[in-house]
């Protein structure tokens, strides 16, 4: 999919693969998960990852997060293969990567600004102002009111509490940011603003996305690439095109069931 007009600030390859999982296998409490899973991804590119409730697309991202142990396979972010990597060079590669995770996106004893300093606290040292003014900017960019920061996560709306976990996920300034359904609950209104500004993000700071999510219209209107999970690995991947061309059952009912026509036929008007 072409990218917007953004003013690059540096050079980037976009044949980059900022992620590569291949073959890997996850097995918790003796119960196969991920069986020799593949996957990659490219600079700038947004990927949909799907699959059915329960299928382990959370548990691959907490693998890939080095949250999870895998019992084989090769994770490399960045070209560098986690599992080799010295410490130094682990830190290098956390510091690139930004997460909102599915449950629990917010500290709910912080207000919104220390949420977005808690990543800022981890990896940098900032004097006090320069973190509040960084903090202040992330959560401009996602779209939030300044007097946002000040609130705690209990006084913001659903869709708020989403922009705030992305201004963390963004806090420091990250190449790949990984959304592990960060519309659901939403009212498809703001689902579709969030959408919206995710994609605007990728063409401003071109970032890589790496989105778990359930809502179709995402998919239709912001992936540029979808992989679906079924039988502990990646089934299917390629364009929306090819998901609608799809004769894998589970796709099949997904991408062509009533709901996804009626999006397919609303985005192709
Ligand atoms: N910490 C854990 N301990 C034991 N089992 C787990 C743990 N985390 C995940 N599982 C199991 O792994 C499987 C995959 O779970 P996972 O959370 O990755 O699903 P998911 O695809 O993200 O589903 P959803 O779409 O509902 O979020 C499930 O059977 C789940 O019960
Ligand atoms: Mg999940």
């Amino acid at each position: 999919m072409a990218k917007g007009n953004s003013i690059k600030m540096k050079e980037v390859d976009e044949n980059e693969i900022v992620l590569s999982v291949r073959d890997v296998t996850v097995a918790i409490d003796g119960k196969l998960i991920l069986d020799k899973l593949s996957l990659d991804i490219r600079r700038g590119e947004i990927l949909g990852f799907v699959g059915a409730s329960g299928a382990g697309k959370s548990v691959l991202l907490r693998t890939i997060l080095g949250l999870l142990r895998k019992q084989s396979g090769t994770i490399k972010l960045f070209g560098v293969d986690v599992d080799k990597a010295s410490d130094m060079e682990r830190l290098r590669v956390d510091m690139r990567l930004g997460v909102l995770f599915q449950h629990g996106a917010l500290f709910s004893a912080l207000t919104v600004q220390e949420n977005v300093q808690v990543p800022m606290r981890e990896y940098l040292d900032l004097p006090r102002k320069l973190m509040d003014e960084l903090a202040l900017l992330k959560i401009e960019l996602v779209g939030l009111p300044p007097d946002a920061a000040q609130k705690f996560p209990s006084e913001l709306s659903g869709g708020m509490i989403k922009r705030a976990a992305l201004a963390r996920a963004l806090a420091l300034d990250p190449d790949i940011v990984f959304l592990d359904e960060p519309t659901s609950g939403l009212d498809p209104i703001s689902a579709a603003e969030f959408d919206e500004l995710v994609v605007k993000l990728r063409d401003t700071m071109d970032l890589t996305v790496y989105m778990v999510t359930h809502d179709l219209d995402t998919l239709f209107t912001a992936c540029d690439h979808v992989a679906v999970l079924g039988k502990k690995k990646v089934l299917v991947e390629g364009t929306i095109d090819d998901m609608l061309k799809s004769e894998e059952p589970w796709v099949k009912s997904y991408f062509r069931g009533k709901r996804a026509r009626q999006l397919d036929l609303a985005a192709r008007a």
